[in-house]
């Protein structure tokens, strides 16, 4: 394993999170119950998992890759919520969603490092649609959503929350290991990796790379239409229909790239910028953001 060991919770943050994999992980949906039945869980060849660090974008993928799938038939994205339809890995509500009777092509999300994912993954490496997203807003993202739930622990100031992201004392952990861990993947070549900040530049040519990369060829008029139901707008007005879940508007706060600069100040965000460049310097990928 090539990632930095990970401290366990500290007293406070244990009442959240249990240490699993090397990765924090919320013991509200992921009990050891949950993470059991995610180890020896089987994956079929055209199963496809949308793959995040948490606030980069997972629920958008899982709005575009269904999309994507069915065609541009938009009635399952429109009627169902999004956990109904997509498993979480780890969460033990999936025991009850009976998984190996669902039709194929399955969709789901994951928030575990590439490392961290189960045996089965690796043998069968169904399609990943890794996105990943400029760490600062990632971080602002999960400062402003963490607080609003009861599953996580209280961030505690902007500074506080830096450091524990700094260090990986947050959900899911390291951002750093977590995209490192994924472009270090072993097999790439069944990974399409993609960034929220090209996904909010040109949203068809985003269509357009997932469905050739799903094989799904679309027409040009069909490519518009996912791409236009997938605007942050459109998106958030299609979600507050949904019944109640935990799917709501939460997940949707503001949609940009570079809130952070309203949040950082000068002081943390050049603090950001040193451990960004020491961590990230060995890795060979242009990001979009640098
Ligand atoms: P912000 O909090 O910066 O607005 P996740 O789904 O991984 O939890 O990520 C949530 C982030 O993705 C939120 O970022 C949310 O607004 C953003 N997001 C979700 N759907 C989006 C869309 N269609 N367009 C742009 N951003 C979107």
């Amino acid at each position: 394993m090539n990632h930095c060991r990970v401290r366990a919770p500290t007293m406070a943050d244990a009442k959240f999170y249990s240490l699993y994999r090397d990765m924090y992980v919320p013991k509200y949906f992921y009990t050891p119950k949950g993470l059991g039945y995610w180890e020896e869980f089987t994956f079929r060849t055209d199963d496809v998992i949308v793959a995040t660090y948490p606030k980069s974008g997972t629920n958008w993928g899982l709005e575009l890759v269904p999309l994507v799938l069915s065609g541009g038939d938009p009635s399952v994205v429109d009627t169902v919520p999004t956990w109904e339809r997509t498993g979480g890995m780890g969460h033990e509500k999936a025991i009850g969603m009976n998984l190996d009777t669902w039709a194929s092509p399955r969709v789901f999300a994951t928030h575990y490092r590439y490392d961290a994912m189960p045996k089965s993954f690796h043998q069968v490496k169904p399609k990943v649609i890794y996105i990943m997203r400029n760490p600062k807003d990632v971080l602002i993202s999960g400062f402003l959503y963490f607080n609003n739930v009861e599953y996580h622990a209280s961030t505690g100031t902007l500074t506080e929350f830096l450091h524990k992201f700094l260090r990986g004392e947050v959900p899911f952990s390291s951002w750093f290991d977590h995209v490192k861990s994924w472009l270090n993947a072993e097999d790439k070549s069944h990974i399409l990796y993609l960034t929220f900040e090209e996904m909010l530049q040109d949203l068809q040519q985003t269509v357009r790379t997932l469905a050739q990369f799903l094989d799904r060829p679309l027409e040009d008029e069909v490519v518009g239409q996912i791409a236009d139901r997938c605007l942050f707008k459109n998106m958030k007005k299609n979600r507050c229909k949904q019944p109640a879940s935990v799917d709501h508007s939460a997940f949707l706060r503001k949609g940009i790239a570079g809130d952070w600069k309203n949040h950082l100040s000068e002081e943390d965000s050049q603090l950001f910028d040193s451990v960004y460049k020491d961590k990230m310097k060995d890795v060979d990928f242009t990001f979009i953001w640098d």
